[in-house]
């Protein structure tokens, strides 16, 4: 096979690593679109089971080490927690990292204050066997139950997506098209850093159009 007809393969399941309002509203929505959702927390299966009946229903509570085996696998834990993360679980996976770090809200966090790299390169090098991809961060979660629009209607909002495999950010961006968004890729992960807290893209909604102009602007400011 040559490489333009290389294809990665569509997601089916989707794993989510934290059952709070981020990971249930992507568990939700992931549902709407018709995905087999698993979901955990750093606590036993069991103990989930029953809020996951009453919140993200259809969803099957899982042990970490079961959504961690699924097409795609959404890591919505705080990032004050990354760590507890296993990086063994994650590894050849094709990961979103939706966190962030915002230390006005979630308070300083030596790892990234400390640090140049964009969060989600840090996160990276702590899961460095898997692919990262950052989306799903610059979208609040209550919007994005609300914000999904089908295909190619006037108003559809985009998400930016920044990674170092082009595998995983396809697969990603199909999995975005279907939660109801246009999937921007913005590049490589360093790039997420046009989306991170504080930033146009993280504090607005964006049209395709918009989102591929503010990101053009990032690369080249004389552009803008
Ligand atoms: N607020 C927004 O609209 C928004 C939008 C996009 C992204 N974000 C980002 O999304 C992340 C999550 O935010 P949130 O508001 O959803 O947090 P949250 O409501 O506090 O929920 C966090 C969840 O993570 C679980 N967890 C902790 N450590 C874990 C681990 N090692 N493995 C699996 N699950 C684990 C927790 O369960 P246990 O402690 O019981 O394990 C809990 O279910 C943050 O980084 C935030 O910045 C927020």
């Amino acid at each position: 096979m040559s490489a333009s007809q290389h294809q990665p393969s569509e997601a089916r399941t989707i794993g989510i690593l934290g059952a709070g309002r981020v990971g249930a509203a992507v568990a939700r929505q992931a549902l709407k679109a018709g995905y087999d959702v698993r979901i955990a927390t750093a606590k036993p299966a069991d103990d989930l089971v029953l809020l996951a009946e009453i919140v993200t229903p259809g969803a099957v509570a899982v042990e970490a080490a079961e959504a961690a085996r699924a097409d795609i696998v959404v890591v919505a834990v705080p990032l004050h927690k990354y760590r507890t993360l296993q990086p063994e679980l994650l590894a050849g996976r094709t990961v979103i990292d939706a966190m962030n770090y915002w230390a006005p809200i979630d308070g300083e966090i030596g790892d990234f204050e400390n640090d140049p790299r964009s969060s989600s390169e840090i996160v990276q090098a702590y899961l460095s066997g898997s692919d990262i991809v950052k989306t799903l961060n610059h979208i609040g979660y209550h919007d994005l139950e609300e914000d999904d629009r089908a295909a190619g209607t006037a108003d559809r909002r985009a998400l930016a997506m920044a990674g170092g495999s082009d595998d995983a950010k396809a697969r990603v961006a199909g999995f975005i098209e279907r939660l109801g968004y246009d999937a921007i890729d913005a590049g490589p992960l360093e790039a997420g850093r046009a989306f991170q807290p504080g930033t146009e893209i993280f504090n607005g909604s964006h049209s395709a159009e918009q989102m591929r102009s503010i990101l053009a602007a990032e690369r080249e400011p004389s552009l803008a």
